[in-house]
């Protein structure tokens, strides 16, 4: 079609009928798409997921070693529940260690722990806790602090959660076991400590959760280590019941 506005004659083009949208998607169907087309998808589609992972997933982590750093995977529905229920009679403070999106802390917070905290680098999961504590009108019973869990001081804690990848989880089996009290109790979801062993186990497939008792962890592991009968007896305290 052709329209006359004043000097200028402008060309307009008629939106396109459905029959030759039709005709356009059955020859892109149709077109074989080629090595060069296929690597052209392959090199967006791996360029995206990068920009992905540096500018949501990756902040946060420059300053942690590479083998600990460990992606944010959220917690599921059933796995949160049987982590709590491994929770249950418990009471005091919750920490969870890398806290994601604040769904454990968050839930926590609801059964009754106070202060229920999360420790975790990725600042976009910081802010969308701290959004998802205001939604649920809990904003002034939890807070998410953004710290290493690495360098967080664990020695008051009495309840602590941790849904973390299985390669740190036996670094991080020897920072709780030198911090923490002799009553805490760590939970961890979907994978369990390599070296501990359960004091009770929850659900079944992925949504496991594992239960340790501090104490009970530390008689096991410096039973083991005291060989000799002068040994035993210095830890021998720790077996009394
Ligand atoms: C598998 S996700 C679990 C998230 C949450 N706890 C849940 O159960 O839904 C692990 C989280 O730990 C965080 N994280 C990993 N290393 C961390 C570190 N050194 N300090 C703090 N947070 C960390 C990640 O950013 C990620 O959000």
């Amino acid at each position: 079609m052709s329209v006359t506005l004043g000097e200028f004659d402008t060309q307009i083009h008629e939106p396109m009928d459905d029959d030759t949208s039709e005709q356009a998607f059955a020859e892109l169907q149709s077109r074989n798409l080629g090595g060069w087309g296929l690597a052209q998808i392959g090199f967006g589609t791996g360029l995206a997921i990068y920009a992905m992972w540096v500018g949501i997933l990756q902040p946060g982590f420059r300053k942690v070693p590479l083998k600990l750093q460990v992606p944010y995977i959220p917690a599921s529905k059933a796995q949160v529940d049987n982590v709590m229920t491994l929770l249950k009679g418990r009471n005091g403070g919750l920490v969870d260690l890398g806290s994601g999106d604040g769904r454990i802390v968050l839930e926590a917070s609801r059964r009754g722990f106070s202060p229920a905290v999360g420790y975790e680098l990725n600042p976009w999961l910081i802010c969308l806790s701290r959004f998802h504590a205001w939604r649920a009108d809990r904003h002034e019973k939890v807070s998410f602090r953004r710290e290493d869990l690495w360098k967080v001081d664990l020695t008051e804690c009495k309840n602590i959660t941790v849904f973390l990848a299985p390669s740190v989880l036996s670094l991080l089996q020897q920072k709780l076991q030198d911090e923490l009290p002799d009553d805490a109790l760590v939970v961890a979801g979907r994978f369990p400590f390599p070296d501990w062993a359960p004091c009770r186990v929850e659900g079944c497939g992925v949504d496991r959760a594992w239960a340790y008792n501090m104490q009970a962890q530390r008689r096991r592991t410096l039973g083991e280590r005291a060989t000799s009968p002068q040994q035993k007896r210095r830890v021998g305290h720790l077996f009394e019941a």
